[in-house]
């Protein structure tokens, strides 16, 4: 696909690739996957589904694991080991060749390192699609380390990705952009380490029950309701092991609504997909990591939802704006709860959905007529087309 973005070029002290260089072989697609965050495994399964999916007479593949400790490694196309289910959880295995990305905006190899050679020039990469979940890497660090290598990637930029991966900031944009958001309370690292008492009593604001989350995390982890003052402190604490800032929500009675966004071609509007249900079947108090991963037959995953006349484009309208308010690009999972009052309340977006064929994002596009692979094809495109930059 050729450059689109023809507008408003940048200062010239902001060196950009130029249109013309528009890859012309088949392009290179680096797919990074693992990473330091809790999502480690969830992100390994994403890969799998994407590399297995990818279609291999227009891209070349290049998987780069991050193993737990921040070391990038060339890792194995084998799929099978990547995948997450209850008897097994997959890693990064860390003790592969090393891989080095670009010293500077000139260069396009990643080099590989292995010990006692010096480094060797891998393949030239044209695009990255970081599969990566969570912290050091759904919020702006990878995003940042590409821009500064002025290498393309898959989905939002540094700040979107940085603010919607805070829940506290997501929420001052949503709000801030006139956006539906329920009452929370946020607890700083500083405040619980000042006077702990105090910051449970604001909580007392909210009325019970209430969702104790990590500011920065998914997946559900680190997350407790809570119905009563009881379990406050315990809960607090165990999201504390995730973040040291938290988010306290007021628990919202509704069904839980999602809908996928994809950004427009060539700056078009953003494509919103049929929105999907999720419904606990049994065993679970909320949509919990097991829930998640572990427990499928738990949860019913449904799409179209069926609700009332308008309110599945109210809600598409809806997601639409918050993609638009956040600054994302790419794609993003818009989640939402449609309370039994028939208000739409927005509880958050990820900027990398869960990604693999099972998973709610891509099985909204498969229910609205773009299937897996094309949908991969989509998301290359679009960021092949996107320079890095201020943007
Ligand atoms: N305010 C809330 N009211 C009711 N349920 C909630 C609320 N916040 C979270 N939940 C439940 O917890 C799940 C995970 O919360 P979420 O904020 O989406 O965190 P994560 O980023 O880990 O997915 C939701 O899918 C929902 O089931
Ligand atoms: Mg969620």
């Amino acid at each position: 696909m050729s450059e689109t973005d023809s507008s408003s070029p940048l200062p010239n002290d902001v060196p950009m690739r130029e249109p013309t260089d528009a890859p012309r072989r088949k392009p290179t697609v680096a797919i990074v996957f693992g990473g330091r965050s809790s999502e480690h495994a969830v992100s390994c399964a994403t890969a799998a589904g994407v590399m297995q999916a990818i279609d291999r007479d227009v891209y070349d593949v290049l998987p780069i694991g991050i193993a737990k400790d921040g070391r990038w490694v060339l890792a194995s196309g084998d799929t099978g080991a990547l995948e997450l289910s209850a008897g097994h959880v997959p890693e990064v295995d860390g003790s592969g060749a090393g891989v080095m990305m670009p010293q500077s905006t000139t260069e396009r190899s990643l080099s590989v390192l292995e010990p006692g050679a010096p480094p060797r020039a891998l393949a030239e990469v044209d695009v990255v699609f970081p599969l990566l979940h969570g912290p050091f890497g759904e919020d702006g660090t990878i995003q940042g380390l590409l821009e500064l290598a002025d290498i393309r990637y898959v989905g939002s930029g540094v700040l979107a990705s940085a603010v919607m991966m805070d829940k506290h900031y997501m929420k001052v944009v949503f709000a801030g952009h006139g956006l539906p958001i329920g009452p929370y309370v946020v607890i700083t690292d500083r405040e619980w380490q000042r006077d702990p008492v105090a910051s449970m009593d604001a909580v007392a604001s909210l009325d019970w029950p209430v969702f104790v989350k990590p500011a920065r995390a998914g997946s559900s982890m680190g997350i407790t309701k809570v119905s009563s003052p009881a379990g406050l402190r315990a809960a607090i604490e165990f999201a504390r092991e995730y973040d040291p800032k938290i988010i306290v929500e007021a628990g919202i009675t509704g069904r839980e609504i999602e809908c996928a966004v994809l950004e427009g071609r060539g700056g078009a509007a953003v494509r919103t997909s049929e929105v999907g249900e999720i419904e606990i079947v049994k065993g679970h108090e909320f949509y919990d990591f097991e829930a998640k991963y572990l427990a499928e037959s738990d949860v019913r995953l449904s799409c179209p939802a069926r609700l009332p006349d308008g309110v599945a484009d109210e809600i598409r309208q809806i997601a639409a704006a918050a993609f638009e308010a956040a600054g994302c690009e790419g794609l993003a999972r818009v989640d939402c709860f449609y309370t039994e009052h028939g208000d739409v309340i927005l509880n958050e977006i990820n900027t990398m959905p869960g990604f693999t064929p099972l998973s709610m994002y891509p099985r909204m596009w498969a229910a609205s007529g773009l299937g897996y692979p094309e949908l991969i094809d989509e998301l290359i495109q679009l960021a092949l087309a996107r320079r890095t930059g201020l943007r």
